[in-house]
């Protein structure tokens, strides 16, 4: 039997409520002899702020090495907005992220038919869409140099960030995009900004030399402003979405409200040996934390993402799948999905629902 040994950083806002419930259906997994678990719990954020004084302290650092998968619940607390950028609760998931060299992010968005009500697009505009978005995460404007807040010379304040990527972060990605794209509906979107600026002109001709090794996917190129507009007109259009770090956070919020809630989307974070971090892509929501109102499926398919991409587990990845499923078709609903006729449930009961759907 395989021996998972996963790290699990809950975080801040809502970020412990949520992983609560996907370590129950680990744990349930596990009580069924699907594989052994053992669980090391680390802080992350705002949390590990306020006990050690840094978002990232060495010793999750190490958790995250030396396990064999991360589960991530969420980073971010307003009471931190005051401090630079590199001691914000933000800058560890952005530090576990370079650190294990985490550069393929997968943000895959499926339109459940029980929440085909639930988005803000008319039914027909969504119902059935089947995306993903790959988006590369250790690159681009996050970590270009150089950055900073300065003065020039004339004495007033400069802010600068800069988009820089290599031809071999550009290929690396690329390949992934294009095998996962090979085994879907074979078409590739890359999307770029090659009108205005010469990083993306690099990525759109970098992407163009890979596509000769995949002839049987079909590539086209889009403007991100155009795919942004795409994307609410005609979303079924798009089958596997390729772009850069800053593009892909901004669209994946996008597509996440076509799927009815951005409660709904889990995401893997992973390098070349496909080891990962897996995480909800909402954010701490400090709003509604402590209320047991957040939804922890996207948690909780994060957790399938992992047991399929990490371990190739795809029975028990099946199993939660189905599990998620049936809980939405007997019309189980936290706040964000609720629609006419729902039961209304808090965090921990979507949770046990999910465990009771799980045989
Ligand atoms: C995401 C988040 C992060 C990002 C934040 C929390 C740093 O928005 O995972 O999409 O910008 O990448
Ligand atoms: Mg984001």
């Amino acid at each position: 039997m395989k021996n998972l040994n996963l790290a699990v950083f809950s975080g801040d806002g809502i970020g412990p409520e949520i992983t609560t419930e996907a370590i129950k259906v680990l744990k349930k997994l596990a009580s069924m002899g699907h594989f052994d678990l053992c669980l090391e719990f680390g802080l992350v954020g705002g949390s590990a702020i306020k006990e050690k004084n840094t978002p990232l302290p060495t010793e999750t650092l190490k958790l995250a090495i030396d396990s064999d998968a991360i589960l991530f619940g969420a980073v971010g607390d307003n009471d931190f907005d005051h401090l630079p950028h590199k001691q914000r609760p933000e800058a560890a998931i952005l530090g576990l992220r370079k650190e294990l060299n985490l550069f393929a992010n997968l943000r895959p968005a499926v339109v459940f038919p029980e929440l085909a009500d639930s988005s803000s697009l008319k039914r027909d505009v969504i119902a059935g869409l089947d995306l993903i978005i790959v988006r590369e995460l250790t690159g681009d404007i996050y970590f270009g140099e150089p950055r900073g807040i300065k003065k020039n010379n004339l004495g007033e304040k400069v802010g600068i960030n800069t988009m820089v990527y290599s031809e071999s972060e550009i290929i690396r990605i690329a390949k992934i995009a294009f095998e996962i794209a090979r085994k879907r509906d074979k078409r590739l979107v890359s999307v770029d900004k090659a009108n205005v600026l010469e990083t993306m002109q690099l990525w759109r001709d970098t992407v163009t030399d890979v596509s000769k090794n995949y002839p049987d996917v079909s590539l086209s190129h889009m403007f991100v402003d155009n795919a942004a507009m795409q994307l609410a007109k005609n979303p079924k259009q798009f089958d596997v979405i390729l772009t850069g770090n800053i593009f892909g956070d901004i669209l994946s919020d996008e597509v996440s409200i076509l799927t009815g809630s951005i409660g709904m989307l889990p995401s893997a974070s992973i390098n070349e040996s496909k080891k990962g971090l897996f995480e909800p892509i909402h954010g701490s929501a400090p709003d509604i934390a402590g209320s047991n109102v957040a939804n922890p499926l996207a948690t909780i398919l994060s957790v399938s993402m992992m047991l399929r991409i990490t371990f190739d587990l795809d029975v028990s990845a099946d199993l939660i799948e189905n599990a998620v499923k049936k809980v939405l078709n007997n019309n189980i609903a936290t706040p964000d999905i609720c629609r006419s006729g729902s039961i209304k449930v808090g965090t921990s009961e979507m949770g046990d629902a999910v465990l009771k759907a799980m045989i």
